[in-house]
């Protein structure tokens, strides 16, 4: 029975490694390892074999199947090797073909100005606040001593959601959320920006929607040279180190005195030309004093504190700044149009 065993292992491993087949090599498996394998028939015989031999015998088994097993799986994997290299060598990657590019979105112009606005009055110690965009009547105008009918309401034509709610037709309610919060302390710096809505029938220069940044300060004997002298700074850094501003007297219910800031003309350097419609000055900005009364009913004394502030146009400054002719623009996303703000 050894004997047998030891040819039987010999002629398997021998055919085993003639196999050039996957499938041959499976028929092969079951000739001498499966249920009814040759292997497996020898193992029937040794009920017939003494004590003594039974044991050195079924050592022997083992190691032959042990053996075949090797062999088998050796042989299995050289197929599995051979079928992936082929696979890989028939199958080319073109590393030198040119890849598909990514169209990649660029920072709104709009986005771009308010970054650039912010950095400013960061600067100069503002911090930068928000408020919601469906406010109330109450700090969209009653908080800015602009109760309900006060003729001034006008100016700013309102989408009401119910009657004590509207979207704000300014960033000013951010003035009395940020006073009440600050609970009557000192010294508050801030700047808002946001997006405003007015029932104003789009055109060229209107828009329902448009963005603003609100500017708010106050603190122990803040005067009008303040006033002027954040703006100046501002209007510089923003549109060069040579610029003029000019204040004009104006009206504001929430603030007094109240003045319109004009910039000198950078086409024509105020000499007179069709952008300044030949005034030489641009108006930017509202602004001015706080008003007593808006201060009082924010919490704070104006016995004791004053302040100023003031309100621009994001998409007017965008506009004057990159020559842009048409508010509407800004949000019809032409791509042609915003990837000219596109300096990488
Ligand atoms: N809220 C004003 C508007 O939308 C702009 C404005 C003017 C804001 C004067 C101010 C200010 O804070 O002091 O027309």
């Amino acid at each position: 029975m050894q004997t047998r065993l030891q040819e039987m292992k010999e002629s398997a491993l021998g055919q085993i490694s003639q196999v050039t087949e996957a499938a041959q090599l499976q028929d092969l498996r079951v000739k001498y390892l499966g249920k009814k394998g040759e292997l497996t028939e020898l193992l029937r015989g040794m009920g017939s074999l003494s004590p003594e031999e039974r044991p050195v015998v079924g050592q022997l088994v083992n190691e032959v199947r042990e053996a075949l097993e090797a062999a088998f799986s050796g042989k299995q994997k050289a197929f599995e090797e051979a079928a992936l290299n082929a696979k890989l060598s028939s199958q080319t990657i073109d590393v030198t073909l040119p890849g598909r590019p990514v169209p990649a979105g660029t920072m709104h112009p709009l986005s771009r100005i308010i970054e650039e606005i912010e950095d400013i009055f960061i600067g100069l110690g503002f911090e930068v606040a928000e408020g919601p965009e469906v406010e109330m009547d109450h700090f969209n105008f009653e908080m800015l001593n602009l109760p309900k009918d006060h003729p001034a309401r006008d100016m700013q034509d309102t989408f009401y959601v119910t009657e004590e709610l509207l979207l704000r037709t300014q960033t000013s309610p951010v003035q009395a959320r940020t006073m009440l919060k600050k609970e009557g302390k000192t010294p508050l710096k801030m700047i808002c920006p946001g997006k405003v809505y007015r029932r104003d029938d789009d055109d060229a220069t209107h828009s329902h929607q448009f963005t603003q940044i609100e500017g708010l300060v106050i603190d122990k004997k803040i005067g009008m040279s303040d006033l002027k002298g954040t703006l100046l700074t501002f209007a510089r850094q923003m549109f060069g180190e040579n610029q003029q501003i000019r204040l004009r007297p104006s009206f504001f219910p929430f603030t007094e005195p109240s003045v319109e800031v004009d910039l000198q003309c950078f086409n024509c350097g105020g000499q007179g030309c069709r952008v300044c419609k030949q005034t030489g000055w641009i108006e930017i900005l509202g602004a001015g004093m706080v008003h007593p009364r808006v201060l009082e009913m924010a919490g704070y004394n104006p016995e004791e504190v004053s302040g100023f502030a003031f309100g621009m146009g994001v998409e007017r400054i965008a506009m004057l700044k990159y020559a842009v002719e048409d508010i509407r623009h800004f949000y019809t996303n032409d791509v042609r149009f915003l990837r000219q703000f596109n300096r990488g």
